[in-house]
């Protein structure tokens, strides 16, 4: 515990509803162990820029229930050339923090991990993400609530599209991954769930749907996965059923940015405070360059490098469920 007097906490990368319960929890258990606390905002650019400010324990009064990010968030091109990393460098020393505490996705840890290398700086990770695609957690602050508000927009949907007697086809966010499509997907009892990790093909697909109006299904809902290969985009993909089932009237509905809104749901409040404390504790017992994740309700420390190299399985277990369940 030693050496440690002094962390800094940043945000970066996508925002993810979450995030300000760790900041929270990452700030108090700073405080509880007598460690002073640095918010340094907008992620890398104020690292770099020296936006950087003393937090205490009344600093993250009344953040646990909001989204997006108090200390705000960006991706930054600067901090990967090493003159940007530099000038971080310096405005650390400047304000004597000997550590920090980064909270975001894949991207972030990468950039921490560099600095970490470069600089002898510790750092560990908190996977602050909607995605869920980080290898070495179960699961990352943010998606469960980027779930149910998909789950709760196709529900909405799904009210007009039976009014209509409508296709709708559903984009969801996810980047290359395909977590956030398969269990909203299942959530809101979507007819087909089209993923980056299993392209079933523009064929099969009309098969399947062509089948499933067959046996009386008046509307359906498809939800597609931002990442999905299955066409170009969720769009050509609809014209293509379009122009094949010229009797469905087909509409395309892109949920796009606000799944990464809202208020944080519990799971994510409990799993960010959690991490929180965790990521504090760690670094006091001289941990470095480890992410924090959580494996069967434990919480679990990896290597920064393997969270930045690999991608979490989506459960391939899902896909036949989705299959059974949409006959
Ligand atoms: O990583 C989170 C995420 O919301 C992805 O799902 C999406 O692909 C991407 O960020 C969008 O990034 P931006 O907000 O920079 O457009």
């Amino acid at each position: 515990m030693g050496d440690i007097k002094k962390i800094g906490v940043l945000t970066s990368g996508g925002d993810a509803p979450g995030m300000n319960a760790a900041v929270r929890s990452v700030v108090r258990s700073s405080v509880y162990n007598e460690i002073e606390c640095f918010g340094i905002y907008k992620g890398y650019h104020g690292l770099i820029n020296g936006i950087i400010k003393k937090l205490d324990a009344r600093s993250v009064n009344n953040i646990i229930n909001k989204g997006g990010t108090i200390l705000k968030t960006a991706r930054c091109k600067d901090f990967r050339e090493k003159s940007g990393r530099e000038k971080a460098y310096n405005n650390i020393k400047s304000h004597g923090i000997d550590c920090l505490v980064v909270i975001g996705g894949d991207g972030s840890f990468t950039g921490a991990m560099i600095f970490s290398n470069e600089y002898d700086i510790p750092v560990i990770g908190i996977p602050g993400t909607i995605d869920n695609d980080i290898l070495g957690t179960k699961y990352t602050i943010g998606y469960d609530t980027a779930l149910n508000t998909v789950v709760e927009s196709i529900d909405k949907i799904r009210d007009t599209a039976i009014s209509h007697n409508r296709l709708f086809f559903v984009e969801v966010m996810g980047r290359d991954a395909g977590h956030i499509a398969l269990n909203a997907g299942i959530g809101a009892g979507a007819e087909e769930i089209l993923i980056p990790e299993e392209n079933m093909g523009l064929d099969r697909l009309l098969e399947s749907l062509k089948n499933s109006q067959k046996s009386g299904k008046s509307s359906s809902i498809v939800v597609v996965a931002e990442g999905d290969k299955t066409g170009k985009n969720v769009f050509e993909i609809a014209s293509y059923v379009e122009n094949n089932m010229p009797e469905y009237e087909v509409r395309v509905s892109v949920l796009g940015h606000m799944q990464r809104g809202g208020a944080p749901s519990c799971f994510d409040r409990v799993l960010a405070s959690r991490m929180g404390v965790y990521a504090v504790e760690n670094l006091l017992k001289g941990k470095n360059n480890v992410m924090v994740g959580i494996e069967n309700d434990k919480l679990i420390l990896s290597p920064l490098e393997q969270a930045v190299k690999g991608q979490t399985e989506v459960n391939k277990n899902l896909i036949r469920v989705s299959e059974i369940l949409s006959i």
